[in-house]
């Protein structure tokens, strides 16, 4: 290692505070950003680890309108439900901010005003779209219109997330502004641009000269060829109400575009714990011997190695040293999304695996244990619930559990709950192989968590304790035991494996700490130590443990996952996957429930028609499915007995069907085709065990299958002639 920093300044990106946040984010950033804290704690060094809430950007006031209530409320919610989630999976930030503080506020005004002032900013005009019936400017997420690609009713203005292609409101067919419906119009406004074109020579120089062998190559390939394409000014400002004002007398109704005031975040958040613990927080972001890291995950690779820095070089602050961006991190085979409901939040494994499960922080490690084990730190990896199954049960339970375990039984029933002594003159060469192991463990495992390679460096502390249970299995206390009525000098063997076997724990509870907390935590009291053990400058030492000093009973660290959970899991998941789509659909169905539409004739088009498509030319096809996938459909014929019109909801119907055997309330986007009065008696094809949702506060269970023509017309799917309901369509 190189001369060592006088400090330490981790950052991990602010997670927007817009909604839950799942373990893919988790894997990203923040837990290799701790897991390189928590071995820098222990190596005694100088540490300020910084995170907190994003909370501006349109991404807030959309939230609030889906969920019908206020930014404000929004921020509060999932800031709270973030923060405790990091907490209980053991993430160990220094501090957890937020960016709606006024100190937050006041800091970013601080740098647009200093960099402003120093004509580092321009001043461009533009044409927006502006919403007339608002009186406002519209960001491009709020505006709405049909996906010129795949033909999604409900593309945004940016992006469609039904095919992911990035767009522009311009391309938009049918666009229309969600706040009230109307057509935006393009209108000229002013903003300010930071002006990056200018700072080409020193991005270069800097990451593709400095850093082009020591940063990731992921990380330099991306800002290279954003480099290469041709640096533009990019606006700092935006037409928003929600936000950080800027601070300009002519600049009435703009705030600081998100991506401008977030990482700035980062130095309010140090500026706030040096309030909150009398320590100068200066010196961390202007002191050239301070390291900063800034922990992402890849999506966020511009904002960190490109535009932040050269707004931190134009305000006299440091530059990291290192940005080690993470790859993606898929789920059973496919992209994690929350909006697709193909995720795992992290609320959702800490409800299951550590609320219900008595005393699970055990299961935070365990989690933690396979997403580094699966860490996408060099390509994009993949979540199956499968591998997490395993890796906790074979690997945890049975390699590190198991020899903990076994050592503490044994040392009990061989050596009176003791550490026994170090008989020196009776080593061989495997006891002696066993320690030396101990030191070049450790040597290893610093090299790799130094080059930010945790998933290696886990694996290492992990070999070590495959190393001591074939240690213990060559040789065999409990067997030696049995020789002691004839041979009782032979007690002198099983001290010394013993001892070494209680040593390596020692050595085992630093070295995994960085990795598994709660678990190194657990060891610590079984051992009757005290934290500073945990200390890295004792590992690799052979004596941590005194001769003589009487341990705890062994205590489970890890339990075993049945297969049963798994399958839970995994149910719950294509459960939850499912009644996203279901949702999706009945909104593409009925665009104009969740928004403010009306007057829009052209709202009643049903479903995703690709547009463009001719005639000719079928709709992009379903992937081929297996048998075993429609079997898991339960299709019957129902007759609906009652239907009415939902209040406030134009395309929605109530319906009351009648399967045979019980009644369903199906709430159906079919109002626009049919008269209420009309179809009742009529029999409907319906997907009887779709996953129970809520719309427009009704519980919709199940849903009906209707034929779509080219004209948007609904028409009925339904037997021939009438048959008893309840009886399954295959
Ligand atoms: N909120 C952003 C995201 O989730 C990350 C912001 S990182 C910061 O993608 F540097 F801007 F704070
Ligand atoms: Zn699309």
């Amino acid at each position: 290692m190189t001369n060592q920093p006088k400090r330490y300044l981790i950052t991990a990106a602010l997670p927007y505070a817009n909604g839950l946040k799942h373990i893919g984010h988790l894997a990203g950033a923040y837990l290799p950003a701790d897991i390189y804290v928590r071995y820098l704690r222990a190596q005694k060094r100088d540490v300020a680890f910084i995170c907190g809430s994003d909370e501006h950007g349109t991404a807030i006031p959309i939230q609030a309108m889906k969920e019908g209530t206020t930014p404000r409320a929004i921020i509060d919610k999932y800031h709270e439900l973030i923060r405790q989630n990091f907490a209980d999976l053991g993430i160990s930030f220094d501090i957890y901010h937020r960016t709606s503080e006024p100190i937050h506020h006041e800091t970013s005004r601080e740098w647009f005003t200093y960099l402003n002032d120093r004509g580092e900013l321009i001043v461009k005009e533009s044409e927006q779209y502006y919403d007339e019936e608002a009186k406002t400017f519209l960001a491009d997420r709020f505006i709405v219109g049909t996906c010129p690609v795949c033909g999604n009713p409900r593309a945004y203005g940016d992006q469609c997330e039904n095919c992911g292609s990035s767009l522009s409101p311009e391309i938009l067919i049918d666009p229309h502004s969600t706040l009230s419906g109307a057509s935006p119009v393009k209108r000229a406004t002013k903003h300010w641009y930071l002006p990056l074109d200018r700072h080409e020579a020193f991005l270069r120089e800097w990451i593709l000269g400095e850093h082009k062998n020591d940063w990731r190559a992921s990380v330099v390939g991306q800002c290279k060829s954003w480099i290469d394409g041709g640096l533009q000014p990019r606006a700092v400002t935006r037409d928003l109400d929600w936000g950080v004002k800027v601070p300009l007398a002519d600049a009435e109704g703009k705030v600081l575009y998100v991506w401008f005031d977030a990482p700035i975040g980062y130095v309010s958040a140090t500026r706030q714990w040096g309030l909150d613990t009398g320590k100068d927080w200066k010196p961390y972001w202007y002191d050239k011997d301070t390291k900063l890291v800034h922990f992402i995950g890849k999506d966020n690779i511009v904002f960190h190695c490109l535009i932040f820095p050269v707004m931190l070089k134009l305000h006299g602050n440091i530059l990291p040293d290192n940005v080690p961006a993470n790859e993606f991190l898929n789920l059973e085979g496919d992209k994690m999304s929350t909006s697709r409901g193909w995720s795992i939040e992290m609320e959702e494994y800490i409800d299951d695996f550590i609320r219900k499960d008595n005393g699970g922080s055990q299961l935070a490690d365990s989690l933690r244990y396979y997403l580094t084990t699966i860490a996408p730190e060099t390509k994009d990896a993949d979540f199956t619930w499968k591998g997490f199954q395993d890796a906790n049960n074979s690997e945890l339970v049975a390699k590190l559990g198991n020899f903990v375990n076994r050592t503490f039984v044994l040392m009990h029933k061989l050596c009176n709950g003791k550490v026994p002594p170090l008989h020196a003159s009776k080593l061989d060469d495997t006891d002696r192989e066993m320690i030396a192991a101990v030191g070049a463990t450790k040597k290893k495992v610093e090299e790799l968590l130094e080059a930010y390679r945790f998933r290696d460096a886990q694996f290492e502390a992990m070999m070590l304790s495959d190393l001591a249970n074939k240690y213990m299995q060559k040789k065999e206390p409990w067997i030696v035991a049995r020789t002691l009525a004839e041979h009782p000098e032979n007690q002198q063997l099983i001290d010394n494996s013993l001892h070494i076997c209680l040593q390596v724990t020692a050595n085992l509870a630093i070295l995994i700490n960085p990795f598994l907390p709660f678990t190194a935590r657990k060891m610590m009291h079984m051992m009757k130590v005290v934290e500073k053990m945990l200390d890295w400058e004792n590992a690799g030492k052979p004596n941590l443990l005194s001769v003589g000093y009487s341990l705890r009973a062994p205590e489970l660290l890890f339990r075993k996952i049945e297969d049963e959970e798994v399958k839970k899991q995994i149910e719950r998941l294509q459960a939850k996957a499912a009644a996203k789509l279901a949702a999706d659909q009945a909104a593409t169905a009925t665009p104009s429930s969740g928004e403010a539409q009306t007057g829009n004739t052209g709202s009643g088009k049903a479903s995703a028609k690709p547009a463009g498509t001719t005639a000719g030319e079928a709709a992009p096809a379903k992937s081929t499915i297996v048998y075993d996938d429609f079997a898991k459909l339960d299709l019957r014929v129902g007759t609906i007995i009652n239907a009415e019109k939902v209040e406030k909801a134009d395309k929605l119907l109530k319906l009351l069907v009648d399967l045979g055997t019980e009644q369903r309330t199906i709430v159906s986007g079919i109002a626009q085709h049919f008269e209420p009065a009309g179809i009742v008696g009529r029999q409907v094809v319906v997907v009887a065990n779709l996953a129970p949702r809520k719309m427009r506060g009704i519980e919709s269970n199940g849903m009906i299958l209707m034929a779509e023509d080219g004209s948007g017309k609904l028409h009925f799917v339904n037997p021939e002639d009438k048959i008893a309901p309840g009886s399954g369509v295959s």
